[in-house]
């Protein structure tokens, strides 16, 4: 019998957490043993997967020893990852990180598998693999394509995003249904905000994350950063990242200004980005097609449309974006990550 792989998921309860178990099973991942890991408040909870119950156990320093444990899945916030990831390491598993607290060390590879699968290799270094920026990953799959198209001529990427409340985990996702229950009972100017600095029902908030010196955000500046690791390019990156009342599924509007002795064809960017893996190109305007977030939804693909040339420029080309949060853009991500890992250790 081919080889098995134990596997822990730290946020077992959570957003992604809960969509990591349903992608292994769509995926047919070979597992072994599943450690469902939380917080205390969850201990002993059970989840289901593949017919078979696993009671939720607590997160703690010694969890992981002896347990055999080949992959950790770490999706539980920054400060959990920084403080657990090591102890995982440390008894042998390899880490596949959803926060952002490893992404910019430089001895951590940072991974779309679709486009830099050879960083794997790397975490022999740390027993780390960072999972990139939700709103990263579904950018970088939208710019590679085209960055070989032009022979890596992407001088700069302007960026708005139109970012799901399912970024913000479920009390993100709880909030807003709350919220709009509240509109319709009248009540709303008395419902309590705590997963976003404001209201989200019926608004939009152009800030997701903390403040930086530079005014951009934290979520912004994660674009800006990881885009040139993942792509191991020199692009110059702006974001502006803004939170809409969409439950779940990230849009994004790009301006992508390439060198100025390129002269865009359309036809030909629509063409590469519909060859690249795990893409599809979804623009025919006059019939009103085009992705959106209830089009991503559930799906492992990142769909690109009202692909455009600008108006006053050759070397400018507009697009937009969209893809599902939770899974591109976190779960689905991390499986392929995984995938590739024992592609590797298979060798
Ligand atoms: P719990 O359900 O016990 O709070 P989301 O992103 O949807 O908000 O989910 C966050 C996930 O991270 C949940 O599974 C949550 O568990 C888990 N979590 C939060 N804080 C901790 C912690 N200190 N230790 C372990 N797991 C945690």
């Amino acid at each position: 019998m081919s080889r098995r792989y134990n596997v822990a998921v730290v946020g077992a309860t959570g957003a992604v957490g809960e969509e990591i178990f349903r992608v292994l099973e769509e995926s047919e991942f070979p597992t072994g043993e599943i450690l469902p890991l939380a917080s205390a408040r969850s201990a002993g909870a059970t989840i289901e997967y593949r017919g078979r119950e696993f009671r939720v156990e607590e997160l703690t320093q010694s969890v992981f020893e002896g347990r055999d444990i080949d992959i950790a899945f770490f999706s539980a916030g920054g400060s959990v990852s920084a403080h657990y990831a090591k102890y995982a390491v440390e008894a042998g598993a390899v880490v596949i990180d959803n926060t952002s607290h490893f992404r910019m060390e430089p001895d951590i590879p940072l991974v779309v598998p679709e486009i830099n699968p050879q960083d794997i290799e790397l975490w022999r270094e740390s027993g780390i693999i960072a999972n990139p920026n939700c709103s990263t990953i579904q950018m970088v799959l939208a710019l590679k394509p085209l960055y070989d198209l032009y022979g890596g001529k992407i001088r700069r990427v302007d960026v708005s995003t139109y970012q799901a409340v399912s970024g913000a985990g479920k009390s993100g996702m709880e909030e807003l249904v709350k919220q709009m229950q509240d509109f319709f009972a009248f009540r709303l100017d008395e419902s309590e905000h705590r997963a976003f600095m404001h209201q989200i029902a019926l608004n939009v908030i152009p800030q997701i994350d903390k403040p930086q010196p530079n005014g951009y955000t934290k979520e912004e500046m994660k674009m800006v950063n990881e885009t040139n690791k993942i792509m191991h390019s020199d692009i110059a990156v702006s974001a502006t990242c803004v939170r809409v009342p969409v439950l779940r599924s990230h849009s994004e509007a790009l301006t992508i200004t390439f060198d100025d002795d390129i002269s865009v064809d359309v036809e030909k960017c629509r063409l590469a980005l519909s060859e690249f893996p795990d893409v599809e190109v979804m623009d025919e305007l006059e019939k009103a097609i085009y992705p959106m977030p209830i089009v991503a939804t559930d799906t492992d693909t990142t769909f690109v449309g009202r692909i455009r040339k600008d108006i006053f420029a050759d070397n400018i080309l507009h697009l937009w974006v969209v893809a599902d949060q939770v899974r591109v853009g976190a779960a689905t991500n991390a499986v392929r990550i995984a995938q590739r890992w024992i592609e590797l250790e298979d060798l």
